[in-house]
């Protein structure tokens, strides 16, 4: 069957198309026929060996997919080797998708809108009125988190790098946003959703109102600063870390929890994934480009 394959560690020329042996379900898995397959920022520091756990190479990446199986249509998050024609899945970890939503919307769902509801719903307090600032708002994991902190009746504030970025979380639900050199002084938060790290990370700290919390991420911009825990007490403010991936390991129960909320808020209209390009699988290295560049918007998807 027809995959991307990495071959080696680096740019995005790296992504090659080629043939590869068809995936081999182990216990408990079934074989789908994938339709969409999500792009992560994590797949880029992954190519560029950046990322803390590296496959072994030759790699196909890819934790996130849609496609079908025996005719029903339905979203996974496999182990790797998502860029391709089929793909090995938990078979308890299917999700069944809305029927209004379209491949490319399903492949760009459950990582983005999981690391936005989990720590807004279950490691935060979120209430109506409080404010929320969102870091690169116009990112996958940021547009969710704009809508996500929007449905949960926050004021939402966002950073994005860009005019036309921002101006795309305004239409997200945003009420103010500003550039990731302009929040500090400006901007006061209850809660700050941070998949950028470096200097925004430490900025924010700054930013929150007595009782507020950050939820780290990411560090798309750089590793974390050290935090030294008497700006905490002195601040009143608290800080959370949040990995889907670790916690699909260890809580299961509670990821399924939060899927069927989701699944149930999408269908019923309350947000849906923001698909900024589509590709063709051979041309996943274009997409990877555009990734890497941060000249996309929201969620980029390959179709086989
Ligand atoms: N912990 C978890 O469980 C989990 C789950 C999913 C994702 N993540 C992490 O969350 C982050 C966002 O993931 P995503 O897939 O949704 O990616 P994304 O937000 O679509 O892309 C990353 C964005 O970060 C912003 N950014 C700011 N400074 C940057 C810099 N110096 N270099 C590159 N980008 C910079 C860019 O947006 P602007 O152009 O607007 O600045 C860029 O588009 C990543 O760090 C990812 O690894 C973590």
């Amino acid at each position: 069957m027809r995959a991307i394959l990495l071959r080696e560690l680096g740019g995005p020329d790296r992504l090659e198309p080629g043939d590869v042996p068809e995936p081999e379900p182990g216990e408990g898995q079934v074989v789908l026929e994938v339709r969409a397959a999500g792009i992560n920022f994590a797949d880029v520091l992954v190519r560029l060996g950046r990322y803390p756990q590296p496959p072994e190479l030759p790699a196909v990446l890819g934790n996130e997919v849609a496609g079908e199986i025996g005719g029903r249509r339905v979203m996974a998050l496999p182990r790797g080797g998502g860029y391709a024609e089929r793909v090995a899945v938990d078979e308890a970890g299917l999700v069944p998708m809305p029927d209004t939503a379209s491949f490319a919307e399903g492949a760009s769902f459950l990582l983005t809108f999981l690391t936005a509801w989990i720590p807004l719903t279950r490691q935060v307090r979120v209430e109506p009125g409080s404010t929320v600032l969102v870091h690169a708002a116009a990112g996958g994991v940021g547009s969710a988190a704009v809508q996500v902190a929007r449905h949960l009746g926050a004021r939402v504030v966002a950073t994005a790098g860009s005019e036309a970025k921002r101006e795309l979380a305004l239409s997200l639900g945003a009420e103010e946003t500003y550039a990731y050199d302009e929040f500090a002084g400006q901007v006061r938060a209850d809660v700050v959703v941070d998949p950028v790290g470096g200097p925004v990370f430490a900025d924010s700290l700054k930013a929150l109102n007595p009782l507020g919390s950050i939820v780290a991420i990411g560090y798309a911009a750089g590793l974390w600063q050290p935090v030294d825990p008497a700006l905490l007490v002195g601040r009143n403010v608290g800080v959370q870390g949040f990995y889907l991936g670790r916690l699909m390991v260890h809580r299961p129960e509670l990821v399924r929890s939060a899927v069927e909320e989701l699944v149930a808020l999408w269908a019923g209209g309350a947000f849906r994934p923001h698909v900024g390009a589509e590709y063709p699988l051979e041309r996943a290295a274009e997409a990877h480009r555009l990734v890497e560049d941060r000249l996309h918007t929201g969620k980029v998807v390959l179709v086989p």
